[in-house]
């Protein structure tokens, strides 16, 4: 049927009309909100790459996340530094580190958050790169070791999810296999399956301090060109035991997001990366772009690509927009 007996304009005359005919809805139930926590007390250092996150101490990081319950988010993810970084990053599986305590202490308080935790090593190696160095590589086995001491300080912290970001080969695997030894069969797996090895990560290196001290992570990270490479990736981590898969970053692989969640039944994640973030917030400062707007557009469109669950720096600023109704 055409034009003129079909106008597809008849539905975009009114709002409540548009309200009936709309096909995906952004909902807060959608989001996670990342934080960043570190040694010490009372610690709020603003991240100047990403204006409005912060890097807490556990005890500080307790008051936003009562702000983050009080929005009605249903989840966090933690990632952590440390007091002193090493060549082995051992101190991402001390039971009172940052992260293990953040952990602690959150779900004494909110037993029913739902918090997820990064498990990776750049944060904490002093070289900064995400596994075991061996001459100038990233050693795959030696890591996995060291990822499944991490998950398993995590899951016995309390963690209601690990979400390893390493890009080892066999580290679902094998962190499956330890927290199910050790009776955490209940801890559930977010794999950043599809990860790429994207530009947008920058401003992250800030707030993280968790750059590569020499070379890149273009020998584990994936290649931004490809797509096969993703649904095999991902087809590994479901076959080794992830709960739910992620692509990331999200807004430049929004058809890697559509490919998973029509090829795999799991809960497909989306990262909205710190670049991601930082744009919109440069552009919005600049008064170029409307910032609460162009917000909820990039978050619709990754819902509308298929993502059930979006982690992103905008989560409060969203959570208080849909809240208002004021989108
Ligand atoms: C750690 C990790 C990174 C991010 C999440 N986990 C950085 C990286 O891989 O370099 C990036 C998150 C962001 O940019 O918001 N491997």
């Amino acid at each position: 049927m055409y034009f003129p007996v079909y106008r597809p304009r008849r539905f975009r005359r009114t709002e409540n009309l548009r309200r009936m005919v709309r096909e995906t809805r952004l909902s807060v139930d959608h989001l996670v909100y990342p934080l960043f926590v570190m040694p010490g007390k009372g610690v709020k250092n603003p991240v100047q790459s990403m204006p409005g996150v912060f890097q807490f101490s556990v005890d500080q990081l307790i008051e936003e996340v009562r702000s983050v319950v009080e929005l009605n988010i249903p989840g966090i993810i933690l990632f952590g530094l440390p007091e002193k970084k090493d060549e082995l990053g051992s101190e991402a599986y001390a039971d009172n580190g940052p992260v293990q305590q953040a952990v602690q202490k959150i779900k004494q308080t909110w037993p029913e958050l739902t918090v997820i935790t990064d498990v990776c090593l750049c944060e904490y190696t002093s070289h900064g790169h995400c596994g075991i160095i061996e001459g100038n590589e990233v050693h795959n086995d030696a890591t996995l070791e060291i990822l499944a001491k991490v998950a398993l300080s995590h899951a016995r912290a309390g963690a209601d999810i690990i979400a390893p970001s390493d890009m080892m080969d066999g580290r679902v695997a094998a962190i499956r296999e330890a927290l199910d030894e050790d009776g955490f069969d209940q801890t559930a797996i977010l794999a950043y399956s599809a990860k790429y090895c994207s530009g947008f990560y920058g401003p992250f290196r800030d707030a993280a301090d968790s750059a590569p001290q020499f070379g890149d992570r273009r020998a584990y990270q994936m290649d931004v060109a490809n797509w096969q490479e993703a649904l095999r990736e991902v087809a590994l981590d479901v076959e080794e035991g992830a709960d739910m898969v992620m692509v990331k970053p999200a807004l430049a692989y929004l058809d890697i997001i559509r490919r998973v969640r029509e090829e795999f039944d799991r809960p497909v994640a989306a990262y909205n990366v710190s670049g991601e973030y930082s744009m919109i917030k440069a552009a919005a400062a600049n008064g170029w772009i409307d910032e609460d707007r162009v917000m909820m557009e990039v978050l619709t469109s990754m819902v509308r690509a298929g993502a059930d669950l979006i982690l992103t720096y905008f989560a409060k600023d969203a959570a208080g927009l849909l809240a208002n109704r004021r989108v």
